[in-house]
């Protein structure tokens, strides 16, 4: 749990800014995944959820919850921030789901709660994988899906701190990956391909898929700058795992 307050302090302190910039890509429709707002009526992975009991690990200011209880999930948004919350909260639209605050290395809620547990470069990028990954699948009920998107080992490693931008060049150790010290203190968590595999499989999952979506030519990253700027059609920027409880 180390870097459980200061990342609550990092997205306290930022969630404003964060909000402003991001929203307007973020929320401009419903179901948009990463970076690069690939939508998943192009990726499939996430499938019907009318009906299901869905829980957003890291859920920010909720667009993606909002639109899932749109189309008729049970949701529950779970975040460590109260800023984040209180974005979530105040955007809620006519279809309402409940807000938690609480960290992905201990989820509030009794094993077999949940038909899917999901999130976009939220919870299991933000929590130490070792801790959330496990929590996760125990909140599942047998047959529910995890699916996750989170930054790839590709782009970490291209990554040029320098420049402060995303290049055509191996920049960091592969083997060195782990956690990522960002402002404030906080940590963000990255994953190797092997880690990821191990992790999954060790907490119970099943891998059914890992999709690598690539954004089509001129899709602007509404994040990071990258060098060429048509980075991501050339190697995966992230990687959306979808894994199901035995
Ligand atoms: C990049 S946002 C992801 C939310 C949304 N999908 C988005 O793109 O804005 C990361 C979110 O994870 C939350 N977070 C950070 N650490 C967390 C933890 N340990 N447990 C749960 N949520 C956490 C942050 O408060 C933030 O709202």
């Amino acid at each position: 749990m180390s870097s459980f307050r200061a990342n609550r302090q990092h997205w306290n302190s930022i969630s404003r800014a964060y909000q402003a910039e991001h929203d307007p890509q973020i929320g401009a429709s419903p179901r948009l995944w990463g970076m690069y707002a690939i939508p998943d009526a192009r990726l499939h992975a996430l499938g019907e959820v009318a009906g299901r009991r869905v829980l957003e690990l890291g859920c920010g200011a909720g667009q993606w919850s909002r639109s899932l209880a749109a189309e008729g999930a049970i949701v529950v948004g779970l975040d460590l921030s109260d800023a984040q919350l209180a974005a979530a909260a105040s955007a809620m639209g006519a279809a309402r789901f409940p807000l938690v605050q609480a960290a992905a290395e201990q989820i509030p809620f009794a094993p077999g709660s949940f038909d899917l547990v999901f999130c976009d470069h939220g919870g299991l990028s933000w929590a130490p994988p070792q801790l959330a990954v496990p929590e996760a699948a125990r909140v599942l009920r047998r047959g529910g899906r995890l699916v996750f998107n989170a930054t790839s080992p590709w782009f970490e490693v291209c990554y040029d701190s320098g420049s402060d931008r995303v290049t055509a060049g191996l920049r960091q150790d592969y083997f060195g990956l782990g956690a990522i010290a960002e402002d404030h203190g906080a940590t963000s968590y990255q994953l190797t391909y092997g880690g990821c595999i191990r992790l999954l499989r060790g907490a119970g999952l099943v891998i059914d898929d890992l999709i690598e979506p690539r954004p089509g030519p001129g899709m602007r990253n509404g994040y990071a700058r990258t060098d060429p700027p048509d980075w991501a059609s050339r190697w995966p920027a992230e990687m959306l795992w979808i894994a199901r409880k035995e």
